[in-house]
């Protein structure tokens, strides 16, 4: 008989990466994560952490490959709106926000752009990661634009002659400033959220997953 682990998959590297880590560590794991393999074994509790792309974790935990995600709330609102539009189930369980992790999906132009409201942007076309959020986002406004996809440089997208402005995650402002745009629209408030998959688990892994919640309550209150 082999003892069951939980599965949590968590970024493997940008913006959550460092501060999921230390989370898992505060709450009692010892991770050893400094090799590059995709899953680590925690030494001290029947754990395994899944080291992925941000943009996978939600469907992993949707499709019950994970038990548990650590994952921003934009790229998790944005595939739950693809799998509604495509009839396909999108389930999960949001066990707590976290306290890290803050960005916001926000509509950008090109610093000579003359934008006073989403309308400004009719008939525009719109380079983002985000179709689903931005194409939401106008429809409310009745604004219609045409979106081109890009999984990455999006902020180069109008310089390049390929989109009229942007609609990308913002944190500091850095890269939309060297990209000379300007930040004209916030249309998503994102933080790192920890969720589960919908289906129920075998009462020893829901033990488990209770414990851990307790103790990042305990982490994260430690800290206010
Ligand atoms: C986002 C976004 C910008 C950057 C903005 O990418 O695409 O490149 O962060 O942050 P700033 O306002 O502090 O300059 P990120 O690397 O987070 O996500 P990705 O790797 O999934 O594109
Ligand atoms: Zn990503
Ligand atoms: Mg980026």
């Amino acid at each position: 008989m082999t003892t069951q682990r939980l599965r949590i998959a968590i970024q493997k590297s940008g913006r959550l990466a460092t501060e999921t880590q230390a989370l898992l560590k505060a709450c009692g794991m010892r991770l050893n994560l400094r090799e590059q393999r995709l899953i680590s074994h925690v030494e001290n509790m029947p754990v395994d952490i899944l080291r992925v792309r941000d943009d996978d974790i939600p469907g992993l935990v949707m499709d019950g490959v994970v038990d548990l995600g650590f994952v921003g709330e934009n790229v998790l609102e944005e595939e739950r709106l693809e799998r509604q539009s495509k009839g396909q189930s999108a389930d999960f369980l949001t066990l707590k926000r976290l306290d890290f992790g803050g960005c916001r999906l926000s509509l950008a132009v090109p610093e000579e752009f003359d934008y006073a409201a989403p309308d400004s942007l009719e008939g525009c076309r719109l380079a983002t990661s985000y179709p689903y959020l931005l194409n939401r986002f106008m429809k409310e406004k009745g604004v219609n634009i045409s979106s081109a996809m890009l999984k990455g440089s999006v902020e180069v997208a109008p310089r390049a002659g390929l989109a009229d402005a942007i609609c990308d995650l913002v944190s500091t402002g850095a890269t939309l400033e060297a990209n000379g745009l300007k930040e004209v629209e916030v249309i998503f408030q994102s933080m790192a959220t920890l969720i589960q998959g919908h289906r129920p688990l075998d009462a020893p892994l829901q033990r488990l997953i209770d414990k851990l919640q307790l103790r990042i309550n305990g982490v994260i209150q430690a800290k206010e």
